[in-house]
Order: structure tokens, then C-alpha cells, then sequence
């Protein structure tokens, strides 16, 4: 696992949008992509780098197929806080993206276990995701996987945690007003793609990074499965970085990067 500690959120945002841009850019004509993208705050600044990449230097996402981590059980379809309407809002609708290529678990279907099965069913169909964007919960959930989620688990109804929902209640008037169940990808859907880039800034994070990066591997910190990945990158600023004992070598390994190495 590469770990880069850089200053800023907003430095982090330009690396994850670095990693996007290689391979959005470096498709071939015709060749079929897929990318993973998460909602909530930390891959918004990345986002925001890439519409504008898209405005000012050209960069298309034309035929690119985008799959949404998770997805809220139970709102009405267009509700601003679906995880739809958020990612619309805030990346492929601002992009040259077709609305149909963008794709999620249908949390308005009445049955909320059945829609968990086709979302995964379309992923092995469709995918792998060549690039999959994570933030991590203060508890180290990535997606939705609450901790004690199986390592190995797959695309499925999932029941929040309180802190979850204190944590999100900011988007809903209160903790109240969040569902209670979401559908999201599993640990071992995640797994399938071919790079996870995790990315946290801010103090809240720092507990959740250390025990992801340098804690045991445990159903107990669900983002600690990015260990067994062979190409997980963690972009954080120095304050999520705060709890990471190895955090010197990570700076150094970066200094010393070899020309052309890539994240
Ligand atoms: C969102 C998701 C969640 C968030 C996590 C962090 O699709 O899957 O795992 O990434 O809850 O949320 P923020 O970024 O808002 O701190």
C-alpha cells in the first residue's frame, strides 16, 4: 500500500484527480472503461478538479461507465440526498458523461435485498472497475460496510451504525431524518477493482487512517482490507495522517520516488 501525506485537502484532491485523469485519458478509442466512485465530503475536491479538467484542458469521460459505491434504501427517486442526485450534482452531470452510464443500487426498490443482488450481478457483468474512489468512516467503514462486515462480503443490504447516522445527519436536518439501511458494494466487490484510492483530510479521520494502514487486519476496521489489495493508495493530508507511526517513510518513500513510478 503507497501512503502520501501531502499538506492540504486540496493537494489530495489534485492526486486523486491525477490518478483519475491517467486512466480516464488513457483509454484506448473504443476501449471500455469503467471507474468507482463514492459520495460525502472527501473525494469532492478531487471532483471538483476534474470538471475542471473536463472545462479547461479537454478531458473527456465520453463512454466511460461510472458505478456508485453505495446508495440509501428507501428515498423517493430524485431526492437531493440520494446518492444518484449527489453524485449527479456534484461530477457527471458537470462532465460529458451520459446519464445512463452512470450507475447504482436502486434504493427505491421495494425490495431492497433483490436490488443488492442485480447491482452486483451488473458489476460482475460489467465490470471490473479499473479505479475505485473510497473515503473512510470515522468507525473505518469504506462504502457502507459498517465494522464486522466480512472481508469477503459482496453487494448487500446493510444497517447503519448510530455514529453513521450522527455523522450524515448533516445532509438530512439531523440524524433522525437518515435511513436506516443502505445497499452498498461489499469488501469483496470493492476488491475487484483494479486500484483503490482512499482518501481522509482532517483530525476527525486520523484514528481510522492508523488503524486502516498500520492496524490488523479485521472485520473490525472495514478499510483495513485495503492490505490485502495489491494496488490500494492512501491520499491524505497531514492532519488524517497524524496517528500513522510510519509516517516518515511514507514521506520519504515519496521524496524518493523513481521517475515516472506511478501512484
Ligand atoms: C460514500 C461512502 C462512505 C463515505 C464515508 C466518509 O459513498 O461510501 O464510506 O466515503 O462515510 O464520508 P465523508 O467523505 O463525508 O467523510
Amino acid at each position: 500500500m503507497e501512503v502520501v501525506i501531502l499538506p492540504t485537502p486540496h493537494d489530495c484532491g489534485r492526486v486523486v484527480a491525477d490518478i483519475f485523469t491517467a486512466v480516464v485519458s488513457g483509454r484506448a478509442a473504443g476501449e471500455r472503461l469503467a471507474i468507482g466512485l463514492a459520495t460525502g465530503s472527501s473525494p469532492l475536491l478531487a471532483y471538483r478538479e476534474l470538471v475542471r479538467r473536463h472545462r479547461e484542458d479537454g478531458l473527456s469521460f465520453a463512454g466511460v461507465h461510472a458505478f456508485l459505491l453505495d446508495e440509501y434504501v428507501g428515498l423517493p427517486a430524485g431526492h437531493p440526498e440520494t446518492y444518484r442526485e449527489v453524485i449527479r450534482r456534484e461530477l457527471t452531470d458537470l462532465l460529458d458523461m451520459a446519464e445512463n452510464d452512470v450507475h447504482g443500487p436502486d434504493g427505491t426498490d421495494p425490495d431492497p435485498l433483490e436490488a443488492a443482488v442485480d447491482y452486483e450481478d451488473l458489476l460482475r457483468e460489467d465490470g471490473p472497475v479499473a479505479v475505485q474512489v473510497l473515503g473512510i468512516g470515522a468507525n473505518g467503514h469504506i462504502g457502507f460496510n459498517e465494522p464486522g462486515s466480512s472481508l469477503s462480503s459482496v453487494t448487500r443490504v446493510k444497517t447503519l451504525t448510530e455514529q453513521t447516522r450522527q455523522d450524515n445527519g448533516r445532509f438530512f436536518g439531523g440524524p433522525d431524518g437518515v435511513p436506516r439501511h443502505v445497499i452498498t458494494q461489499g469488501l469483496g466487490t470493492i476488491g475487484r477493482a483494479g486500484h483503490l484510492v482512499l482518501t481522509a483530510s482532517g483530525p476527525g479521520k486520523a484514528a481510522a487512517v492508523a488503524a486502516a494502514v498500520e492496524g490488523p487486519l479485521t472485520a473490525s476496521c472495514p478499510a483495513s482490507v485495503l492490505q490485502l489489495h495489491p494496488h490500494a493508495t492512501v491520499v491524505v493530508d497531514e492532519a488524517a495522517a497524524a496517528g500513522l507511526e510510519r509516517a516518515d517513510y511514507y514521506r520519504y518513500t515519496l521524496q524518493h520516488k523513481l521517475p515516472n513510478q506511478p501512484h
